[in-house]
């Protein structure tokens, strides 16, 4: 479906629609533009249609009622579920405004009152931000490979009221530009492997740079090897495709407020190599490179968003696959920063590539990193599908980490690195092994082994195993890809401050 949002300071009866979407909360208590609602469809029996339909008012939950009494132009009113008035956060009007899109999708112009629902203390920018990312995110669907279910509706959201227009506004063109660079990650996600090559990921992120106003450096496997890349050369051995290393540069167009650097694993699809997955643990592992699309789509609309820091993105990719000349269990490997490896497992190739991606991130001497990784199934085991595991090197960048995700209301959850770990790590024939411990604590492992390649720049590791993927519908979420983590960057990014 193709979507859009604007606002208006016309009353909910006086304003031009289809359909009107008004909020409820827990309770079937109407919020605003309820009582014009309530006249215009159903007066006193509406409370008994609502209970009669199992209507509730839960978050995100819709019934739609035929306007009956006329006085409305809108032919019908959508009542949408915010759940309990005291609990309402802007995440919260992200998830309505998401059903809001869904039910859009019958009609051309549906204008809804959310704004007017912004929890106490929101400045009118963030809630009406938080309803357009709702709107366009909850409207998402991967229609490449189905071209008869292409959208043929144009649909409108009008969002109501929400105090200063210009603010209004303002948080409405924000929201799209960042929920567009969500759904560009999902796009990525969603790409087949088979169609979504190192080369391609490498040209499209030349494509968006050039849109972005990024500058975009593009390492082929000649400049990789030049670069002692040995990590992403070893796990791309096995594969008939060529490595590729993109580096994304952000300058602000002031004098820069710091400097950071991004990570993101770019394993276009994860068989597991000679460690070969099974058929099973194979089928969504196109989304091994979602880390990677999170950096490309993030850092794309930096410059839209205004961030005032200086941001570099650091992409390795390859496949992790099976043949002749793949990289073999007890094969040992020199990373970028000299230390070296032995694969004990070919399925924990992420690890070998972020390596190289760090070392080199180290160099440029940003003041803080950031990395994100679909890395273990552990984390999955650790923390379940929706959250992601946070490790930090650093108090400080870990909490500043940890609130700008709040604040987008993506979950992620601090996990323990204790250097007690450390000797699981340590092989018998070089510096370190790649796996082998036994699968306890894998997630925790994996991030020990990343920070052998940091050195003393402040860091926090993202395992974003989890949360990448949605295994179904969800509130904005859509089956597939998640594009987990982008806004978490964006506001990161545009409120860095140094560690
Ligand atoms: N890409 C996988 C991790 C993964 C698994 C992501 C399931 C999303 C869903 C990663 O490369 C991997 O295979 N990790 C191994 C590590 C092990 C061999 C030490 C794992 O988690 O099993
Ligand atoms: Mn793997
Ligand atoms: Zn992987």
């Amino acid at each position: 479906m193709t979507i859009s949002i604007t606002s208006s300071t016309s009353a909910p009866d006086k304003v031009k629609a289809d359909l009107l979407a008004i909020p409820v909360y827990e309770g079937r208590e109407l919020g605003a533009g309820g009582e014009i609602a309530r006249a215009a469809c159903g007066g006193a029996g509406l409370d008994s249609f609502m209970i009669g339909a199992g209507f509730d008012g839960k978050v995100g939950s819709t019934i739609t009622v035929p306007v009956s009494n006329g006085g409305l132009a809108a032919a019908a009113i959508t009542f949408v579920g915010l759940g309990k008035r005291d609990a309402v956060t802007l995440d919260t009007l992200r998830r309505a405004a998401a059903a809001v899109a869904r039910r859009a999708n019958k009609v051309t112009t549906v204008a809804t009152t959310l704004l007017e629902a912004a929890p106490a203390g929101a400045e009118s920018s963030a809630a009406a931000q938080a309803v357009a990312e709702g709107v366009h995110l909850g409207a998402y669907e991967f229609l490449r490979y189905k071209p008869e279910g292409k959208p043929t509706l144009l649909a409108k959201v009008v969002a109501l009221g929400g105090g200063s227009p210009a603010a209004v506004k303002a948080g409405l063109a924000r929201g799209s530009a960042i929920a567009g660079a969500v759904i560009r990650a999902r796009d990525l996600v969603n790409e087949p492997g088979g169609s979504l090559s190192a080369v391609d990921f490498a040209a499209e992120a030349v494509k968006v740079g050039k849109v972005a106003g990024l500058k975009v450096t593009v390492l082929d496997e000649a400049a990789i090897k030049r670069l002692k890349l040995g990590g992403l050369l070893g796990v791309n051995r096995g594969s008939t495709e060529p490595p590729r290393f993109v580096k994304l540069e952000y300058v602000p167009t002031k004098r820069a407020k710091g400097n950071l650097a991004l990570v993101g694993k770019g394993v276009t699809f994860d068989s597991g190599g000679l460690s070969l997955k099974t058929a099973d643990g194979m089928e969504t592992m196109k989304t091994d490179m979602s880390g990677a699309a999170a950096v490309l789509a993030a850092m794309s609309v930096l410059s839209a968003a205004g961030c005032g820091a200086k941001v570099t993105g650091y992409i390795p990719l390859t496949d992790n696959m099976p043949s002749g000349s793949a990289v073999k269990p007890g094969d040992v490997l020199r990373i970028r920063n000299g230390k070296t490896v032995e694969v004990l497992n070919t399925d924990a190739e992420g690890r070998l590539i972020l390596a190289d991606a760090l070392s080199l991130a180290v160099e440029d001497e940003p003041e803080a990193i950031v990395d994100l990784a679909t890395l273990t199934g552990a984390c999955m085991v650790a923390l379940g599908s929706d959250i992601a595991g946070l490790f930090a090197s650093h108090d400080g960048w870990g909490q500043q980490v940890k609130a700008a995700a709040d604040r987008t209301g993506e979950s992620m959850w601090p996990m323990p690195m204790p250097e007690f770990y450390k000797p699981l790590i340590v092989s018998d024939v070089a510096d370190i092994k790649n796996s082998g411990a036994g699968r306890y604590g894998g997630a925790i492992t994996a991030a020990l082994f990343l920070r052998e390649f940091v050195g003393s720049v402040p860091w926090v590791h993202l395992d974003i195993a989890g949360p990448a993927r949605a295994a179904s519908d969800g509130a904005y979420n859509r089956k597939g890809g998640t594009g987990f983590a982008v806004r978490t960057l964006v506001e990161l990014c545009c409120t860095y401050t140094v560690p």
